[in-house]
């Protein structure tokens, strides 16, 4: 069911944990079903330095912000907030139909992070309407 890259970042999660003083929190749940995720950012000169990732989730959602995490730190905050759902599951080699869902809880948590840093320091990025 699971190609080996996801089983890969599965078993082997990248940036599990938290970020002391982080500069932007993002909580992003699936109202479908109450899985969670939160990404910490740490953010210098506009580029996000730093990134950890604590997800209540199953299999896919663990990859998939394993991956987004990878994906996000030495990118620049416009840059990740342009990281759709969809290249998500693409750098994952894919992931199964019923599963895709889970990977959106990625990038939501991603652009609730950069929402929180954005409220923080009284900064405008276009990409986060609708979050809060
Ligand atoms: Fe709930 Fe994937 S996070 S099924
Ligand atoms: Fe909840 Fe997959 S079932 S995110």
């Amino acid at each position: 069911m699971y190609n080996s890259t996801v089983m890969e970042h599965f078993t082997n999660p990248r940036n599990v944990g938290e970020i002391e003083n982080p500069d932007g929190v993002g909580v992003y749940g699936s109202p479908v079903c109450g899985d969670m995720m939160q990404i910490m950012i740490k953010v210098e000169d506009e580029k996000i330095v730093d990134a950890k990732f604590k997800t209540f989730g199953c299999g896919s959602a663990i990859a998939s912000s394993s991956m987004a995490t990878e994906m996000i730190i030495g990118k620049t905050i416009d840059e990740a907030l342009a990281i759709t759902n969809k290249q998500i599951v693409d750098e994952l080699g894919g992931l199964p139909p019923v599963k895709i869902h889970c990977s959106v809880l990625a990038d939501h948590a991603i652009k609730s992070a950069i929402y929180d840093y954005a409220q923080k320091n009284g900064k405008e990025y276009a990409g986060l309407e609708g979050f809060d």
